[in-house]
């Protein structure tokens, strides 16, 4: 393993190549007109509308600022960037002036020298003059402009006692777990203020006071941080150009040394960041400002939840044991990886190829997951392959393909700017992809109408300056009704893109699915019971998507997670082709896909049917390609699902699995199930970073990295292949892909790669979507999205662009068929689950931060109506019926739900929410229908039975091993 990219401090903003280059231009960048001026002497052609420090910063004359930043709109508070300009009078700030045609504009001379340096002078007397203990001393723009004005003396005297220090003694608030505001620091530019509503778009912080009384508040009903609404993004912390508002971790650690760029390995946004670093200790993580999915922004994970990396319950050791109630025997990686080779073969001899199988994981890189899933063809000898988009994104991989002819989503994050009608189904944006979730909002605020489809009223509905013009609060498991209520609108009131379909789909199918949704039952009258939304709203809602202008759909897995998954992925393609939403900037149709690498790893060939690049492995002629490069006969029928695999081991046909990074005992549905079928095993070989739930029933447990160890690629949600470079060793001493490579070799079949560069080069010769991809080019070009191929030499931001992927579109009829899983007298109300802002799926990384001061457990959401008519208030213990099972949750009243249906996340083990989530599943893909569970609630006074029996063998069997090599 090489480390990566390390970009000394002192050379920021100098001589990087573009791909490093992260300057700060001072005001946003425009579109429009051309118009040429002179500044300075230098000419300069810049759009119209851009300010004329843009301008400067454009020409190479940067501008000394300290209120201007280019992520938000110029504010004019410093006076700092005065500049001159022929033929007008006074000296205007640059940062709020537009350039004009002609214009001639001088940024340096001696009189604008004087008035900079009697700007900062009225700051520096105002200034505490700790300069040499202050947490950010060398990394504050305070001082540095302070510099390049060349102040040397301050008239006002420099006594260097802050009005706020010294008369009103503002304590320093540290509320936040990651980051404190010291007022007495603050110069009041306001670009907190402006990064919280321009980038964020939470509103939370305000300039309360007027004059030398003015000081940041975060809103009038909090008096810190922590209590207001602060979503602990981290923008303002970034932007403030003081040690006013500045992570803990510098106050604690000083400032950095060294940086990585890396990505995120929380949400599918795949936000880029600045690993900042003291020798090999992380002190700031800042998101990357030529990060081609989040420009600079990031959440509250990406950006502090870090510290899991190196959290005390890491397992730096393997361990092994013959029996799972036998304690944990730590050993070497030798002696690991003979022990789960031996026992696969020792398996695979007596119960045939068939018997063993993984899991690959969607946190892991591309590379990683790529090695797995070869090991299991080639030395397993089977397709027994599967992976954890199993559960979540499964229905997406087979809507689009069938309908557009790729297993991926239409557009890049941007096109979301271009967007004049965005349709969010089934997904919580700004708690789930909260990078772009803030992207959406500002395009909202722009003009953009928003339709919500969601049972619960999730905060894009109604958010500061963010209102959506329909709600569309369908009963869950309605999905595909709503989708044939809206295209029978679409259809019979003549609003079909007629040129766009004529040219661009399949016409017989078409015809065929345009019969079906005329069909009168189909109409929003018909449904409009079924789904609990008012046919008028309904209408309404069609009409807007159909001819608002650019209409995007954003969906989540509260359309895949259901028995009719895959038919809502089809029938949202309709919708698109029909009105002609596809192909261009501004509309499509896109997946927010959950894990980091969710995308990638259906990329890699995990699933069993498909080898890399969603070829069937029955296809002899992709098969053979794979056989000449690999050397091995490849079995041509698809390997078992992850379904499938449990129902095989409860019968014993199926009995070794190894299961990279994933807890299926926490994330899939109906844990007994789960949990009796691991139990079964002879074998269960677990990599993780932690003992997870799942590794209670393990045999073999070998230590994974984290993503700041981790050489390779992650591939986002709009399909771009972002560079993760470590920033720190393997800290259990193997990178992930060689122990796979390992076990595959003591199983006869060598996999030999000096680096992870060279699986990439593999995967590149053998995938045709990413056939010109390679470390060395996303290094030197930055990330890129696939396809990258001959036709794409630079990757494709917006697919289907001249035509679908898989020739002509296709129509499918998309029949509404109402899940079994049904309420009724006994299971009145319906369970529906989501994630929430700070905690990640099933929390093994977040929990292990102070994320969980936020969402210390998991609460059941309920409507007053339902609370009250079962003696249930707030905060109250209830207990959670459904057919499967029962637990336990405190209840959260909240008018957020409709009647009738309920909500959890699922971040604690100890919540058991899958403990009651039922084996329904997509008729398509098997993708658990977690969405809709029948569920009685009630008020309790204890833990469920699970819960008790959970506590019980925690604190044993979770210990990392109770005997050792000396006992
Ligand atoms: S951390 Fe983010 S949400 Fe909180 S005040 Fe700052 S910008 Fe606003
Ligand atoms: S906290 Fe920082 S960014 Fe906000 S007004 Fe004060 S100095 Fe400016
Ligand atoms: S939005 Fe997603 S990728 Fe970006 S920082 Fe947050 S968790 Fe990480
Ligand atoms: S940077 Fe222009 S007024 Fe502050």
């Amino acid at each position: 393993m090489t480390i990566h990219q390390e970009i000394p401090l002192g050379l920021r903003n100098l001589k990087l190549t573009p791909l490093e280059a992260e300057i700060d231009r001072g005001t946003p960048e425009r579109e429009g007109p051309p118009v040429t001026l002179m500044i300075d002497g230098v000419t300069i052609t810049v759009p119209e509308g851009t300010s004329i420090m843009r301008a400067a910063s454009l020409a190479d004359r940067q501008i000394p600022k300290l209120c201007a930043s280019d992520n938000v709109e110029a504010w004019g508070s410093c006076r700092l960037c005065l500049v001159e300009i022929e033929g007008v009078k006074g000296t205007p700030s640059s940062c709020t002036t537009p350039v004009r045609e002609g214009m001639r504009v001088t940024t340096q001379n001696a009189r604008l020298e004087r008035l900079r340096k009697g700007v900062m002078e009225l700051y520096i007397s105002d200034h505490p003059l700790d300069c040499l203990t202050c947490p950010t001393n060398g990394d504050c723009e305070l001082q540095d402009m302070a510099g390049v004005v060349g102040l040397r003396e301050v008239r006002y005297g420099m006594d260097g006692d802050n009005h706020f220090d010294a008369a009103h003694k503002v304590p320093i608030d540290v509320s936040n777990p990651y980051f404190q505001y010291d007022a007495s620091k603050c110069i009041v530019c306001s670009l907190c203020v402006r990064a919280c509503e321009e980038v964020q778009g939470t509103f939370a912080l305000t300039i309360e006071g007027r004059g030398f009384e003015s000081r940041v508040s975060p809103g009038i009903l909090s008096d810190d941080f922590f209590s207001s609404d602060c979503v602990s993004c981290g923008a303002c912390v970034q932007a403030c150009p003081t040690a006013t508002l500045v992570e803990k971790s510098i106050v604690e650690h000083g400032t950095p040394r060294r940086e990585v760029i890396t990505t995120c390995a929380y949400c599918g946004v795949g936000c880029a960041f600045k690993a900042e670093m003291q020798g090999e200790e992380i002190v700031r993580m800042t998101p990357w400002k030529n990060g081609g999915a989040n420009e600079g922004h990031s959440c509250v994970k990406g950006r502090f939840a870090f510290g899991y990396a190196t959290h005390k319950d890491r397992v730096l050791t393997p361990m092994v044991r013959e029996k799972i109630t036998d304690p944990w025997r730590p050993v070497d990686w030798e002696e690991a990886i003979g022990f789960a080779a031996r026992r696969l073969l020792e398996i695979r001899d007596e119960h045939g190829a068939g018997a063993i199988g993984g899991i690959t994981s969607s946190r892991c890189t591309n590379e990683e997951v790529y090695v797995v899933q070869k090991m299991i063809r080639a030395a397993f000898g089977n397709n027994n392959v599967d992976t954890c988009a199993r559960v979540c994104h499964s229905p997406t991989g087979y809507g689009l393909k069938t309908t557009l002819g790729t297993s991926a989503g239409t557009q890049d994050f941007k096109s979301v700017d271009k967007s004049d009608v965005i349709l969010v189904i089934g997904a919580n944006p700004t708690d789930a992809h909260p990078v772009f979730g803030s992207r959406m909002k500002k395009r909202l605020r722009q003009g953009a109408k928003l339709i919500v489809a969601d049972p619960r009223r999730i905060d894009l509905v109604r958010s500061p300056h963010v209102r959506a013009e329909h709600h569309l609060q369908l009963r869950p498991g309605t999905n595909v009704a709503l989708m044939n209520a809206l295209a029978h609108v679409i259809v019979t009131e003549g609003l079909v893109n007629e040129a766009f379909v004529a040219e661009r789909c399949d016409m017989t199918e078409f015809e065929r699915w345009r019969g079906f949704v005329a069909e009168e039952r189909n109409s929003p009258e018909a449904l409009s019971e079924i789904l609990g939304v008012p046919a008028d709203e309904l209408r309404a809602a069609a009409r807007l998507y159909a001819t608002g202008g650019n209409a995007a759909i954003y969906y989540g897995l509260g359309v895949t997670e259901h028995s009719q998954g895959s038919t809502m992925v089809m029938a949202m393609a309709n919708l698109a082709m029909a009105t002609g939403n596809i192909g261009h900037d501004g509309v499509g149709i896109n997946p927010l896909r959950g894990q980091n690498n969710v995308q990638g790893s259906c990329d890699m060939g995990s699933f069993p049917h498909e080898f890399t690049g969603y070829r069937h492995v029955s296809d002899k002629e992709v098969r053979s390609t794979f056989e000449a490069d690999w050397g091995v006969t490849l079995d041509a029928e698809p390997g078992l699902r992850i379904p499938n695999m449990f129902a095989s081991a409860l019968d014993g046909s199926f009995r070794g699995l190894y299961v990279q990074g994933e807890d299926i005992a926490q994330s899939d549905p109906n844990t007994r199930h789960v949990t009796a079928a691991l139990k079964a095993l002879d074998l269960l070989i677990v990599q993780d970073l932690f003992l997870n739930e799942t590794a209670l029933y393990a045999h073999v447990f070998l230590p994974g990295t984290s993503f700041l160890e981790k050489d390779g690629t992650f591939t986002n949600a709009e399909r771009r292949i972002n560079r993760v470079r470590p920033v720190m060793r393997e800290q259990q001493g193997m990178s992930e892909w060689e122990t796979v490579c390992r076990i595959s070799e003591a199983m006869g079949y060598p996999m030999t790669y000096e680096n992870e560069a060279e699986i990439m080069d593999e995967i590149a010769r053998l995938t045709p979507t990413f056939a010109l991809v390679s470390h060395a080019r996303l290094d030197a070009e930055g990330s890129m999205q696939w396809p990258v191929n001959e036709a794409h030499p630079d990757g494709s931001p917006i697919m289907h662009v001249d035509g679908f992927v898989r020739g002509k579109g296709r129509f499918m009829v998309t029949e509404y068929v109402p899940t079994e899983e049904r309420a009724n007298r006994r299971f009145p109300l319906i369970l529906t689950t989501g994630r929430i802002l700070s905690q990640y799926n099933v929390g093994a990384q977040t929990r292990r931060t102070e994320n969980s001061l936020w969402h210390p457990e998991d609460s059941l959401e309920i409507h007053p109506f339902d609370a009250e008519e079962r003696g249930v208030a707030d905060g109250d213990l209830v207990a959670i019926t459904s057919r499967v099972g029962q637990t336990t949750l405190r209840a959260m009243v909240s008018e957020r739900m409709p009647q009738g249906v309920v909500y959890t996340t699922f971040h604690h083990p100890f919540s058991g929410a899958n403990v009651i989530t039922t084996d329904y599943s997509d008729w398509a893909t098997n993708c658990p229908e977690f969405k809709v569970t029948a569920v009685q609630v009630m008020p309790t006074n204890r833990p469920s039975a699970w819960q008790e029996e959970y506590t019980q063998t925690a604190p044993g069997s979770r210990r990392i091993h109770t005997a050792t090599a000396a006992e």
